[in-house]
């Protein structure tokens, strides 16, 4: 889109802009924080504390036209192969149709019955073994829905290969009365496998060698390869590789989260995603949440310059939100490849981070607020609280509205610099009525699109993740060094080379 009369426009307008504080835009039209909003089924997108004007939507809405955005949306939610390097469909958006392809339903079904059973007072914990997009997602919203939870059954997570991990996890746990799931795509990854092998063990070492299978389940695209894993086939769940692993929450890899919440439930947030789906498609631009969302992400990246944003739940169920939108986002758009394989013209994703609020206000906020970095804010509150400590949710959100206040108005009449607030830090609130599994579910598909509006505005693929090979081969040659199968290899830099030395010598 670089060069184009819309991206020069948009240059030119952001011209207008310097010097233009939030202050003179909320002064010059009263009712500018009525008005630069949109809602969808009871969740609003309050963009009015961004550095824009109503010329500057409009033209973003060009640029999303010109980029043809409305139809690789058409493309992705009907299942044509936007996944250009991998030549696959990335259709996520297919899991929670109300009326899916026959073989998702019926998976839909085999994972209700398995949800229910272990629900049924079998087990007494469920583990759910995976890593990147086969535990993030399922983590993530098992701890944001602990409130609809069964709460005689512990859904637990595992995922780090470092062995303390492990140790945390299972610290507590009846190895006869634990249920692992081993999720994994593609079967072959090494933190997966090294977890799931030593998971293994443990019950194995209590049950017996002969009993330990019955302890185990598997979500995967390759069930060869989990059935050579001694996992039987009745509870080996089918992923698909139309389904990218960040992208996979509503499939079987949400598997570990329908057996903690219940299949009503999980039901219920693929109904709250297949609502943003279709509002994506149908939504004008200035009333489309995802689209805007995406849109002000590439003003802000773009056209501003800054490099990072921060996500900031005013929810502490919601504590592994920004660890799984990093995944979401930094993996599908931190690319300088475009689909033609030609350099990226333009800066592409940014820098993702965050914590639940009110924590981070005493911990990284002062930056925020007087750093030197403007860092755009994306904050993310509920009207009702999921407990019954309503002073406490009234004191939250007092705080969220203060935050959002006090970043773009600032204050500018203390005599102190060391006490002065320059404002005009942009910041955009998400608020919805209550985090539910349908919120949830708009929530993660809000954010699913956003990443996808922007990858289509930089021409990038958002669906693959050829950035992690080359770390995966070369840990592989340092392992097989370090078990003594391998010789070091002569080509290796010296400072590698002598870390690993040293590591020996010291292990
Ligand atoms: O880190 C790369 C990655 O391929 C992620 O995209 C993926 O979610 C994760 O590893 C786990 O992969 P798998 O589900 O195949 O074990």
């Amino acid at each position: 889109m670089y060069g184009t009369g819309e991206w020069r426009g948009l240059n030119a307008h952001r011209e207008e802009l310097d010097g233009v504080h939030l202050r003179d835009l909320f002064v010059a039209d009263p009712i500018r924080g009525e008005r630069l909003i949109a809602e969808t089924d009871g969740l609003l997108l309050d963009y009015s504390k961004n550095r824009l004007t109503d010329e500057t939507v409009e033209l973003l809405g060009a640029l999303a036209d010109r980029a043809g955005l409305r139809a690789r949306i058409e493309a992705m939610l009907d299942g044509e192969p936007v996944n250009t390097t991998e030549d696959r469909p990335a259709w996520h958006p297919a899991l929670r149709r109300p009326d899916p392809p026959p073989e998702v339903r019926a998976e839909l079904g085999r994972m209700a019955a398995f949800a229910g059973e272990a629900r049924s007072g079998r087990w007494d914990a469920v583990v759910n073994i995976g890593i990147g997009g086969s535990d993030l997602g399922p983590a993530m919203a098992t701890a944001a829905l602990k409130a609809y939870g069964n709460t005689e059954l512990d859904v637990r997570f595992l995922s780090n290969v470092d062995g303390a991990h492990f140790r945390e996890v299972t610290r507590g746990l009846d190895p006869a009365r634990t249920l692992f799931i081993v999720v994994s795509k593609t079967f072959t990854t090494t933190e997966t496998l090294a977890n799931a092998i030593t998971a293994r063990d443990w019950i194995a070492h209590a049950v017996g060698v002969e009993q330990a299978s019955s302890h185990f389940a598997a979500v995967t695209a390759s069930p060869n390869k989990a059935q050579g894993f001694g996992i039987h086939d009745d509870v080996v769940f089918t992923m698909w590789d139309w389904v990218g692993g960040r992208y996979s929450l509503a499939s079987a890899v949400g598997l570990s989260f329908m057996t903690a919440v219940g299949p009503d439930a999980f039901a219920a947030m693929l109904a709250g995603m297949h609502h943003i789906d279709e509002h994506f498609r149908s939504a004008p631009w200035t009333e489309n949440l995802p689209a805007l969302l995406g849109l002000i992400g590439i003003w802000n990246r773009n056209f501003w310059g800054w490099p990072t944003y921060a996500v900031l739940p005013y929810a502490q169920e919601l504590a592994l939100f920004p660890a799984y939108i990093q995944q979401l986002d930094m993996e599908s758009n931190g690319k300088s490849v475009q689909t033609d394989g030609t350099p990226a013209s333009t800066a592409t994703g940014p820098v993702v981070w965050g914590q639940p609020g009110t924590n981070g206000q005493h911990a990284f906020h002062q930056l925020l607020h007087q750093g030197t970095d403007i860092v755009p804010v994306e904050f993310i509150g509920f009207c009702r609280p999921n407990h019954s400590h309503t002073e406490h949710h009234d004191l939250l959100m007092a705080n969220l509205f203060a935050q959002a206040e006090a970043l773009a108005f600032g204050a500018s009449d203390a005599d102190d610099p060391h006490r002065q607030f320059p404002g005009n830090r942009p910041s955009t609130v998400l608020l919805g009525d209550q985090l539910t599994p349908r919120s949830l579910g708009q929530l993660v598909a809000l954010y699913e699109h956003k990443v996808f509006t922007q990858a289509i505005v930089w021409g990038i693929n958002p669906f693959d993740q050829w950035g992690v090979e080359l770390g995966k081969t070369l840990a592989t040659g340092i392992a097989a060094e370090l078990a003594g199968t391998a010789d070091p290899s002569p080509a290796r830099d010296s400072s590698t080379q002598s870390l690993i030395n040293r590591y020996v010598m010291k292990r």
